[in-house]
């Protein structure tokens, strides 16, 4: 695991506070922050996270760090997770893990949020990275054709969409919530906000991997240090 990754992860520790409870994200590098959680509570925070996939879950139950279900928590502090891609203005691409609509559910419901990344994740304009569209696999066909006029409309370059396979190679990719997820070429996304809300007026769309105005914090780690950045208030 990359000391970067690891730098970042440490870093978002800076947020932490007693008695939080904290939305936990997925992928390698929220892995890498629910381990360090489990030692501050083996120290004697009192902490408790609420998943936002079945890997994160296992991992936090790895570590010791109590789970509490989305629906019996009044209040999330802080979320921490990953992405794959950050711009200048704290925009996202997320859902490499197939996780993306769970990622979003909590993030939109926490106080703050807080992305964590190694310096290869951060871009001047999002798109390079395929979008990850999270679809119902009724009428699939139906929703990617939707899915591209939307690409087009809001002037995405290189349009395409491929229905992403599971690690086995044995069939489509299910998600924890039952979906396919469609990895959308797009190679460059001019207007983040605008490709956002033409995606989600799509019935067929359970949720899009383009995460707009909700991190306010993006801490980018280096082999050697980290960066906080905190958004700017409007
Ligand atoms: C999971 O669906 C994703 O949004 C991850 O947060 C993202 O892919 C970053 O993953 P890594 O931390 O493994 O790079």
């Amino acid at each position: 695991m990359s000391q970067a990754k690891q730098n970042a992860a440490h870093a978002a520790l800076e947020l932490v506070e007693d008695g939080m409870t904290l939305g936990l994200g997925s992928g390698s590098t929220a892995e890498l922050f629910i381990a360090l959680l489990g030692k501050q509570i083996r120290q004697g925070m009192s902490l408790r996270g609420v998943p936002t996939s079945e890997a994160t879950a296992d991992c936090a139950r790895q570590h010791n760090v109590p789970l509490i279900e989305p629906d019996k928590v009044d209040r999330i502090h802080l979320t921490v997770d990953g992405a794959d891609e950050v711009d200048p203005e704290f925009n996202l691409i997320k859902g490499g893990g197939a996780c993306l609509l769970r990622e979003k559910i909590i993030a939109h419901a926490s106080d703050r949020m807080a992305v964590i990344v190694d310096a290869s994740k951060m871009k001047k304009n999002l798109g390079a990275f395929p979008l990850p569209v999270e679809v119902d696999p009724f009428g699939m066909a139906l929703t990617a054709e939707k899915i591209l006029l939307a690409l087009q409309e809001s002037k995405c370059r290189g349009t395409d969409t491929t229905l992403r396979q599971n690690k086995a190679g044995t069939g489509p990719l299910i998600t924890d919530g039952g979906h396919y997820i469609l990895d959308c070429k797009c190679e460059l996304i001019p207007d983040p906000a605008q490709t956002a809300q033409l995606l989600s007026q799509i019935p067929g769309v359970m949720e899009h991997g383009l995460f707009i105005g909700l991190a306010a914090y993006v801490i980018v780690g280096a082999p050697d240090h980290a960066k906080i950045m905190e958004i700017k208030a409007a």
